[in-house]
């Protein structure tokens, strides 16, 4: 395995990759890597010649109010992950590098990103789909690997590789979680014991209105009703609810009356000073 810093060798690296015959795939991530993170890379190591995984905190996502100065980082022990799982390249550029002082461009999916962690985080999937499009430009992929834990960051992903025609196959991996339910997520090292402890009612109240919507609760107020209502019942520690809200899992667009298409329970919860989302498919 082998770590490249630098934007100009990564991108030769890739163009003669791709001129020989290979196949690259991509995963990109922020770092501090977890199970979720891996089985993504594991996912990737099955499908393509050469498997390249970015670790970058890329600072245009975050909000001006956001954890970007304390995200946590342990790269050797990433570089250990990597390695374990197959990985051929980790790529670390520097902020300096893909943000030069001379940066002036963006790219934004308009509608998709309005709704859910878009309304809450203003500019957050703009920081996104700009990096997001760097990292395929330097690294040439012909296919890439997002998690279905970010359920609208994939969609979001998935139009503007649509739109702007980018020859990249998106593959979506289900979401891994820990073995109470909370979903993975590098953000769950800033909870302390009791939060971490309550952070799988989040899970369990999904599981829970999943189950009255099988047993023929179809309208969707109501089933987000039943979650906030579980986790009012639950949740000892103070927490926020940001959203729970069920859309429609192929356009993402709001579902507000009775569901009748393929359908997904988003939610997003601030448990003390962590921001959790999850998912899940109804
Ligand atoms: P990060 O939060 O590090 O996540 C990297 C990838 O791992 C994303 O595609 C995310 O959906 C996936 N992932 C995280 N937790 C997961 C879990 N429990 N199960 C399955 N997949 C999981 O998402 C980002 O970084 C950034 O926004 C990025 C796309 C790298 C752009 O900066």
């Amino acid at each position: 395995m082998q770590q490249i810093g630098n934007i100009k060798e990564i991108q030769a690296f890739a163009l003669e990759s791709r001129r020989s015959g290979k196949t690259i795939a991509l995963v990109p991530t922020m770092g501090y890597l977890h199970d979720g993170h891996l089985e993504l890379m594991k996912r990737a190591r099955e499908k393509a010649d050469l498997v390249i995984v970015s670790i970058f905190i890329n600072p245009i996502q975050f909000g001006p109010n956001e954890d970007l100065d304390c995200y946590p980082q342990d790269l050797d022990g990433d570089l250990a992950k990597c390695r374990n799982v197959g990985v051929d390249i980790v790529f670390t550029p520097t902020r300096e590098m893909l943000y030069p002082d001379s940066f002036q461009s963006s790219v934004e999916v308009k509608e998709i990103t309005k709704g859910l962690c878009g309304a809450g985080r203003p500019g957050h999937f703009q920081g996104v789909t700009t990096v997001v499009s760097k990292l395929f430009n330097l690294t040439l992929p012909n296919i890439a690997f997002f998690g279905e834990k970010d359920f609208q960051q994939l969609a979001v992903i998935r139009q503007m590789v649509d739109d702007l025609n980018f020859p990249i196959e998106i593959v979506g991996v289900q979401i891994v979680r820990e073995s109470d339910g909370l979903a993975m997520s590098s953000r769950n090292a800033y909870l302390p014991d009791r939060e971490r402890k309550e952070a799988a009612n989040i899970f369990q109240a999904l599981i829970h209105a999943k189950a009255l919507h099988k047993q023929g609760l179809k309208e969707s107020k109501a089933l987000c009703q039943t979650v906030s209502e579980q986790l009012d019942k639950k949740m000892e520690s103070p927490f926020q609810v940001e959203y729970i809200k069920i859309y429609n899992a192929s356009n993402l667009t709001e579902i507000n009356g009775p569901i009748t298409t393929p359908a997904v329970l988003l939610i997003a919860v601030k448990l003390g000073g962590t921001r959790l989302i999850d998912n899940l498919k109804l």
